[in-house]
C-alpha cells in the first residue's frame, strides 16, 4: 500500500477514519478489556505478546500490539505494572449432549407404556425435557384416548399450562369452531402438542426439547392410533413430518408419517393462532379441513 499511494494519502485517511468515530483498529484475536483494569487504551497498556520498551515504541509499533489507537498516548505509569489479560476459553454448551440421552432415555420408557394412562405417568415422572423445570403442568392431551384424527400443535402456551391440558386458549377455541366446521367435536378427536411442557415466554422448543419428548409422541400416535394426522403450524409441521419447508409450501398435501411400527398419513395445516392474526388466511386453513373432512368420510 506505502508503494502505491502516499503516506500523507495515508494520514488523510486515518484522520478521516478519526473523524467519523473509528478509534481503534481491532484485530483477529479477542481482548479481554476488563482485565486492563483502569488503565487507558493505548500505549499505557502492556499488551500480553509485546511489552513496550518505550511510549515511543508503543505508539510507533503498531503491528504489535492488539489495538492501535489513534489517539495520542496517553503517559504511562511505570509505577503499577498491569497484569496481562487472561483471556480464558469459553466453556461449550453441552445440550446437544444432554438432548440426545435424554432421547435414548425417553425412548426406553415410552417403549415400556401399553396404555395412554400408563403412557402419561412415565411422562409425569420423566425429567429428561429441560421445559419441565419452568411449566407449570404437564400437558399431555385432551379429548379421546383413541380416535381417527389426531392433531399435534407445537407447544402449550399459557392458558394450556395453567389448566393441563392442549389448546385450551383463544387459539384452542378457534380450532374447536375449526373442527366442529366439519363436524367433529373434542369427543371424536386426540389433540396433543410435539412437546409436553410450556417453553417460558411462549417460544418455539428448541430441536433438543422437541427431540426429547419425540419418543413420547411416537408411542402416543401408536397408542392412539389415529387414521390421520394434522399438524397444526410451521413448527409442528417440521417436527411430525421430519421436513424443512415453511408451511405455505407443506399445507394441503398429504404425506405418511412413520410412528414405531405404524405408518399414518398425515397433512400441515396453518395454526390456529396464526388465523387470529391472520384472518385472510382462513380460506387456505378451510380448504385443510374440507381436505380432512374428505378424508374422513372417503
Ligand atoms: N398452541 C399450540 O401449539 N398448542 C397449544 O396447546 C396451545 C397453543
Amino acid at each position: 500500500m506505502t508503494g502505491t499511494r502516499d503516506i500523507s494519502e495515508i494520514l488523510g485517511l486515518l484522520d478521516w477514519y478519526r473523524s467519523m468515530g473509528a478509534d481503534a483498529a481491532l484485530e483477529a484475536e479477542p481482548i479481554n478489556w476488563l482485565a486492563r483494569g483502569n488503565q487507558a487504551p493505548g500505549a499505557g497498556y502492556a499488551w500480553p505478546n509485546k511489552p513496550h520498551d518505550t511510549e515511543h515504541d508503543a505508539d510507533t509499533d503498531r503491528t504489535a500490539s492488539p489495538v492501535q489507537t489513534l489517539q495520542p498516548a496517553p503517559q504511562r505509569d511505570t509505577s503499577r505494572p498491569v497484569a496481562p489479560p487472561k483471556l480464558e476459553p469459553r466453556p461449550r454448551p453441552q445440550t446437544p449432549l444432554a438432548a440426545s440421552d435424554a432421547e435414548t432415555d425417553a425412548r426406553r420408557i415410552a417403549r415400556t407404556a401399553d396404555t395412554l394412562d400408563a403412557l402419561g405417568a412415565a411422562l409425569a415422572a420423566f425429567d429428561g425435557c429441560t421445559l419441565k423445570a419452568t411449566a407449570t403442568k404437564l400437558c399431555f392431551y385432551r379429548g379421546a384416548p383413541s380416535a381417527r384424527l389426531m392433531l399435534i400443535g407445537e407447544a402449550p402456551g399459557r392458558e394450556e399450562d395453567l389448566e393441563g391440558k392442549p389448546f385450551v386458549g383463544r387459539a384452542g377455541q378457534l380450532l374447536d369452531k375449526m373442527l366442529k366446521a366439519i363436524d367433529l367435536t373434542e369427543a371424536g378427536v386426540h389433540i396433543t402438542n410435539v412437546v409436553y411442557w410450556r417453553p417460558p415466554g411462549n417460544r418455539t422448543p428448541t430441536p433438543q426439547e422437541a427431540l426429547a419428548c419425540r419418543p413420547f409422541l411416537e408411542r402416543q400416535i401408536e397408542l392412539v392410533k389415529p387414521e390421520f394426522i394434522v399438524a397444526l403450524g410451521g413448527a409442528a409441521a417440521k417436527e411430525v413430518l421430519g421436513v424443512s419447508e415453511g408451511i405455505m409450501r407443506l399445507r394441503g398435501k398429504w404425506r405418511d408419517v412413520q410412528a414405531g411400527a405404524i405408518s399414518v398419513p398425515a397433512l400441515a395445516t396453518l395454526h390456529p393462532a396464526y388465523l387470529l392474526r391472520t384472518p385472510a388466511a382462513k380460506q387456505m386453513a378451510w380448504l385443510d379441513m374440507l381436505a380432512i373432512k374428505a378424508r374422513l368420510n372417503g
